[in-house]
């Protein structure tokens, strides 16, 4: 289990907690850009997809022809989903105070489909379906789950593995999110270090180490708690536990 890492870091903290203001600015922003953008993007997808569409109504087109512009309009209509999903992932008008934590586990492995076929890695879920909503804004839970989701799969690089997103109901009226992989496990040494700011075993440019050090701030501002457990060669458990919303 890692030691809360305050101590070491009076001082530190409120400098990076500005750092992390102005880079919670920087995304509001990014989710303005990209709402306008996925708005732009979808206009013209739409024309293609509707005259596609009136092609392939038409009786006497060849089979090839077909065919093709088939193709034209069913990737149209992926990247018009794709950036759809882009929107509801940045957009803070669609944030409830309120969040369904198996819904929220559903979008997150939705959206990194892509990205865990790419590792070989299978995706599982096993979600308890009774459970009360949480208490926290359903975007923040988003980020919360995206980056315990993306640190697993990127630390299961090149070998697979599985990945779990589990939801418990935990005593005293608290809702239980783990994230479970069977990558490569963090040293026992490193475990304390791992929610410090900056530590990261990315490449440059890879990581910034910023990523857990966020998702603790954001789960605790939230009255949440996280917990890490891992066993080197066996794999990774985050244990994120929110109360239910009143
Ligand atoms: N599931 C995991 N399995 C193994 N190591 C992990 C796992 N999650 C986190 N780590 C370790 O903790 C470090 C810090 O993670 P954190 O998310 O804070 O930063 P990062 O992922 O390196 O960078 P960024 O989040 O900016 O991409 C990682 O570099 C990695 O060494
Ligand atoms: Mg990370």
């Amino acid at each position: 289990m890692s030691q809360p890492p305050q101590k070491q870091f009076d001082g530190v903290i409120s400098n990076d907690l500005l750092k992390q203001l102005a880079y919670n600015e920087k995304m509001a922003e990014l989710g303005r850009i990209s709402a306008g953008m996925v708005h732009e993007v979808n206009a013209p997808l739409s024309v293609i997809i509707s005259a596609a569409q009136m092609i392939l109504r038409e009786d006497d087109i060849p089979d090839f022809v077909r065919e093709m512009v088939g193709r034209i309009s069913s990737e149209a209509q992926r990247l018009s989903q794709m950036t759809r999903g882009l929107l509801n992932f940045s957009s803070h008008d669609e944030g409830t105070h309120e969040a369904d934590v198996n819904l929220t586990a559903e979008f997150v492995l939705e959206f990194v489909g892509y990205e865990a076929a790419r590792r070989g890695v299978v995706l599982l879920r096993n979600l308890d379906h009774r459970l009360p909503a949480v208490g926290v804004e359903s975007n923040l839970l988003k980020q919360i789950l995206l980056n315990l989701v993306m640190n697993a799969l990127q630390a299961m690089e090149g070998d697979g593995g599985r990945l779990m997103v589990e939801t418990v109901a935990l005593a005293e009226n608290q809702v239980g999110i783990l994230v479970v992989d069977t990558g490569p496990g963090i040293p026992d040494d490193a475990l304390g270090k791992i929610f410090e700011p900056y530590y990261t075993t990315k490449k440059p440019g890879d990581g910034t180490g910023l990523g857990l050090f966020v998702t603790r701030t954001l789960v605790e501002s939230m009255g949440g708690s996280i917990d890490v457990s891992s066993t080197v060669g066996e794999g990774t458990t985050f244990a994120v536990r929110f109360p239910a919303a009143e």
